[in-house]
């Protein structure tokens, strides 16, 4: 199984992932968590993305690209993987074209603007796992604590209104095209293109997943 979750900022897609990643047994690339990640360690490339990552704006297309393609060429890829916040421009959706990788099926989860940015001010997570919970609709067993690990939990730098506004502004401008892109192709070249499905992202974390599942076909 290989799936893109599409959507804005704070639609769940992280959620979603956890949950679909373990029902396949694939892993998740999720280019947001490998970004901070490098910015963590202080790599070069974490030194790059860091104020990109803080102002809301995307990382250059060429880093992106360069990074998910040495991903997926990792044994553990070979079953499949799930993308998570890539592709998010036309020219990273094209990358995998032109590199032949074949995608089954594209998720998208629809939340409004004024949703996320409510839910963004209670997000919580577990940086070293990706790990992400709610503070109302997702709370962890014990406040501020990773139930896994039981390690504090943080806030994202970039989850504050202004960024998150931003960041909204960014996916409707760069990453929202994307929709029809794949709707397109699956119009056009249904056997090679994936799947195309949309799915609610307003409800239980649990109705989502179920939605997304049936999606997937389980
Ligand atoms: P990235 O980490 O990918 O961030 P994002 O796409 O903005 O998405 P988020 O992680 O914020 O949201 P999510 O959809 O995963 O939601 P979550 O499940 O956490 O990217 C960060 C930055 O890295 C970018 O801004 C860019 O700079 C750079 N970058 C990354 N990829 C890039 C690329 N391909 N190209 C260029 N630059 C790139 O849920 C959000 C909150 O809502 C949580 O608190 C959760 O518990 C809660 N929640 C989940 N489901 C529900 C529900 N059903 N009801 C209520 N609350 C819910
Ligand atoms: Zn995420």
């Amino acid at each position: 199984m290989r799936l893109i979750l599409l959507g804005p900022p704070g639609a769940g897609k992280g959620t979603q992932a956890q949950f679909i990643c373990e029902a396949f047994g694939i892993p998740q690339i999720s280019t947001g968590d490998m970004l901070r990640a490098a910015v963590k360690e202080g790599t070069e490339l974490g030194l790059k993305a860091k104020e990109i990552m803080n102002s809301g704006g995307l990382v250059s297309d060429d880093i992106i690209i360069g990074l998910v393609k040495d991903r997926i060429s990792q044994p553990d890829c070979a079953k499949g993987f799930l993308f998570d916040g890539f592709p998010r421009t036309l020219p990273q959706a094209d990358a995998m074209k032109e590199a032949g990788v074949k995608l089954d099926n594209v998720v998208e989860i629809a939340v409004d603007d004024e949703e996320i940015v409510q839910r963004m001010s209670g997000r919580r997570v577990h940086p070293a796992s990706g790990r992400t919970y709610h503070i109302i609709h997702n709370p962890p067993k014990v406040e501020g604590k990773d139930d896994v690990t039981g390690d504090d939990l943080i806030q994202r730098e970039d989850d504050n209104e202004d960024t998150v506004r931003h960041r909204l502004a960014v996916y409707h401008e760069q990453t929202a095209p994307l929709v029809e892109y794949y709707q397109a192709w699956a119009r056009q070249d249904p056997k090679q293109a994936p799947v195309y499905t949309c799915v609610k992202g307003i409800g239980s974390v649990e109705a989502i997943r179920e939605q997304v599942l049936k999606a997937l076909g389980q």
